[in-house]
């Protein structure tokens, strides 16, 4: 078990530079099998999420190679295999293989994917997809059989929004014969991201970062180059981060309208944000006011940083009031906020939080990664010693943690237990 120790309470300046996004490279890296060719992808974030779809490369016989922020990805020799339940229940992002390989194969064995145990996250929408261009799908407890003889495409209207079902259907269709329409379609900007990628690569993609996608099937695709955009969850974290406790902390390398609906929340609440085209200043906000937050998808406010942001509403004046509409067990982090000294009553989808609250060091517990974010930001504005442990789970997705973190003056390490 990894365990972060953090001696908090410590004025953090300078600047952080943004990442590539995870919920992009994600994608991206399986949707590169979709060409024979050698496709390069730059501002690859160095987490661990990438290290284990590179072993599941690895495992398809795909040829990879990784420079400090670049992937080079081969997959003249792909082979069709089911990949081993302890290489794909590692990520949600796994069963972006399955589409990928059905465009290629026209058949796929895949199980149940894994990632973050924050709800019971089905897959039902993206089967739907396989099945309205023509696949058969086989449940065999977590395993999954999908074929098909040819994969025509149709119009599938999704019963929600979902990320992973609108990116699974565009790569899916991406090869199939014929027009696919993924009607009320997600529109979060990586999904914009693995659009263009394809488009570049040959594909016929139109209506990306819209709730009407329309791909057009073509018989093959090429290789790219492709440089991936900033994490917009790694933006806002250290956005919210620079709230608490930050002076004059920047974060670089950012693309400040998909932060948007944090910083429209930010300042509502009266924080002290500068607001460019691609940084963000923070400062420690005194006189923070209570709010109301509801998660939605993109363009609303985004769950994955409900949890970071309810760090700062226990530093806020009043009640501030949450409700979590995407996922049903978002606040894992509450409790050991209110063991560090919050007041956060929470059920079901709602939280209130009474504050402000001031925080103490303690031991605590990060039960998935954005629960993980959000004791880490406690654990930089509390007096005395936070340990976290089970931080592998915050690894997944903030590169060069403890580098970023101590540069910008936290006094942070990490260690095997
Ligand atoms: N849903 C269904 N059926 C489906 C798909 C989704 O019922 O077939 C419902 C579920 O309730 C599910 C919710 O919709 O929990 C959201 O699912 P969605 O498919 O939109 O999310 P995802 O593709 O599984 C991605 C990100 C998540 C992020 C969500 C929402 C990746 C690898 N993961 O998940 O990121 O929370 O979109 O924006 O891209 C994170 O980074 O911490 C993280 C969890």
């Amino acid at each position: 078990m990894k365990v972060l120790k953090i001696e908090g309470n410590n004025k953090l300046s300078g600047s952080i530079r943004i990442g590539g996004a995870k919920n992009s490279a994600v994608a991206l890296i399986p949707a590169c099998i979709l060409t024979g060719n050698l496709t390069t992808l730059t501002n690859v974030p160095d987490i661990t999420d990438i290290t284990d779809l590179e072993n599941i490369l690895n495992y398809l016989n795909v040829e990879v190679k990784r420079g400090s922020s670049s992937i080079v990805i081969d997959p003249k020799n792909l082979e069709n295999k089911l990949i081993p339940a302890e290489l794909s229940c590692k990520l949600r992002a796994s069963y972006y293989f399955m589409s990928a390989l059905i465009a290629r194969f026209h058949k796929v064995d895949m199980y149940f994917p894994g990632g973050c145990k924050i709800g019971s996250r089905p897959i039902d929408q993206t089967l739907k997809i396989f099945r309205a261009l023509g696949c058969s799908v086989i449940e065999d407890g977590d395993l999954f059989h999908i074929e098909t003889k040819e994969l025509i495409g149709n119009t599938v209207e999704l019963d929600m929004p979902s990320v992973g079902a609108t990116i699974n259907g565009i790569i899916v269709a991406a090869l199939a014969e014929g027009v696919t329409v993924i009607k009320n379609a997600a529109r979060e900007p990586e999904i914009e991201d693995v659009c263009e990628l394809l488009n570049k690569m040959g594909a016929k993609i139109t209506g990306a970062g819209t709730s009407t996608v329309k791909i057009e099937g073509v018989k093959e695709l090429d290789g790219c180059f492709h440089n991936i955009i900033p994490d917009r969850i790694e933006t806002g974290t250290y956005v919210i981060l620079g709230c608490l406790i930050g002076n004059y902390l920047s974060i670089d390398n950012v693309n400040s309208e998909h932060v948007k609906s944090l910083t429209d929340i930010l300042i509502e609440m009266g924080a002290d944000i500068t607001i460019n085209d691609e940084s963000i200043v923070a400062n420690e906000s005194k006189n923070l006011m209570g709010t109301t937050v509801v998660t939605k998808g993109y363009p609303g406010f985004p769950t994955d940083l409900q949890q970071p942001l309810m760090t700062l509403l226990t530093q806020a004046q009043g009640k501030s009031h949450v409700t979590e509409t995407i996922y049903e067990n978002r606040f894992m982090n509450c409790p050991y906020l209110n063991k560090m000294g919050a007041n956060i009553e929470f059920h079901d989808r709602e939280a209130t939080v009474l504050g402000p609250n001031k925080l103490k060091g303690m031991d605590v517990v990060a039960t998935d990664l954005r629960a993980g974010a959000s004791l880490l930001l406690a654990a930089l504005k509390a007096k005395g010693t936070t340990r976290i442990e089970n931080a592998e789970h915050i690894l997944r997705g903030y590169e060069d943690l403890i580098e970023k973190l101590t540069n910008i003056g936290a006094k942070i390490s990490i260690y095997d237990e």
